[in-house]
């Protein structure tokens, strides 16, 4: 007789996840778009809060243009979140096969479902970028839960010097998508997750309360968001210059040993005088490491650099 219940489980589709390991996130967005996008009129709509670095180009532009696709853009809310309305928007003026959403810094973009809903009326697929976010995407979330596939960047998150993931919902959508570096899954299994995302969310808690106690919050800088969601576990802590500092902020503090990164400090050319506020944000943004080789017992010192470097222009 047929067993009711197994005494395994026995289902090769239940909870499955095909993932396809490469070099970086970018070569396997690029594999994805190569074998699904049918004609150069196939557009790709993304976020306008894009950067360019003159060493790394775009990662998230990149593989758009090298395999010759339209790109639209969408806006944002000041937080970094999806402006839902001009992405309907968008999605109703011109036709577009992919829709990128990205959970800047990995905070979970709160809209999710909503997001999906308007892209299946298009027949869109969509990419949830977690470059940011791997560890957000273990936690049990909805990040990583309603794309069609799931974008991460390994290096940015491990102390690799490459590395990427491309993680699809369901088998149908390979279509001789081809790994170039699968031993990547068995470096990652090397790590303690939980213990890597435990360490990123407390560098985050204890950072973010000690910046909000600061006399200068509010008054030189304020955050993009201040709470930690439950399920998110941070690349970084971004915070708001409201001076024009931030570039000497950000060289001071890293010549006085604190590794500060400005994502997205310059954006595309593709969105420049298109999205005012998102422009006005790369200008101001800066981001605190808060990574799992970040010291609880480091924060003291990296304050008093950011208060110094803050407070240096009042002086001058
Ligand atoms: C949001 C986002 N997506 C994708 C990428 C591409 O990542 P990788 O460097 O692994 O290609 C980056 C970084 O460039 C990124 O910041």
């Amino acid at each position: 007789m047929r067993p009711i219940v197994t005494k395994t489980a026995r289902d090769q589709d239940t909870g499955r996840r095909p993932s396809l390991f490469y070099g970086s996130a970018r070569e396997g967005m690029r594999d994805f778009l190569a074998h699904t996008l049918a004609s150069p009129d196939d557009g790709v709509l993304l976020p306008a809060f894009i950067g360019l670095s003159p060493r790394e180009g775009s990662g998230v532009l990149d593989p758009v243009l090298s395999v010759g696709a339209q790109a639209g853009f969408y806006n944002l809310n000041p937080d970094l979140t999806v402006d839902v309305d001009d992405l309907e928007r968008r999605l109703s003026t011109d036709s577009y096969r992919v829709v990128v959403i990205i959970h800047y810094y990995g905070r979970t973009e709160p809209r999710l479902a909503a997001i999906r809903t308007l892209a299946d009326a298009t027949g869109a697929l969509v990419v949830e970028d977690l470059a940011h976010g791997f560890f957000t995407a273990l936690s049990g979330g909805t990040a990583g839960r309603h794309g069609h596939l799931n974008l991460f960047s390994l290096h940015k998150m491990f102390p690799f010097d490459d590395g990427g993931m491309v993680q699809y919902a369901t088998t149908d959508l390979l279509r001789g998508q081809a790994q170039t570096r699968p031993e990547l899954a068995q470096r990652i299994l090397d790590y303690d997750w939980a213990t890597i995302a435990r360490a990123r969310r407390e560098n985050f808690l204890v950072l973010s309360e000690r910046l909000a106690a600061l006399p200068e919050c509010g008054r030189d800088f304020d955050f993009l968001w201040e709470h930690l969601g439950d399920d998110d576990v941070p690349q970084t802590l971004p915070v708001r210059i409201l001076s024009d500092r931030r570039d000497a902020i950000y060289a001071g503090m890293n010549a006085d040993g604190y590794g500060m990164v400005s994502l997205y400090h310059t954006l595309i050319e593709q969105v420049r005088g298109r999205f005012e506020v998102l422009e006005e944000l790369s200008r101001h943004i800066i981001n605190f490491p808060v990574h799992q080789d970040v010291r609880v017992a480091d924060v003291d010192g990296m304050l008093e650099s950011f208060r110094r470097h803050l407070a240096m222009g009042d002086q001058s």
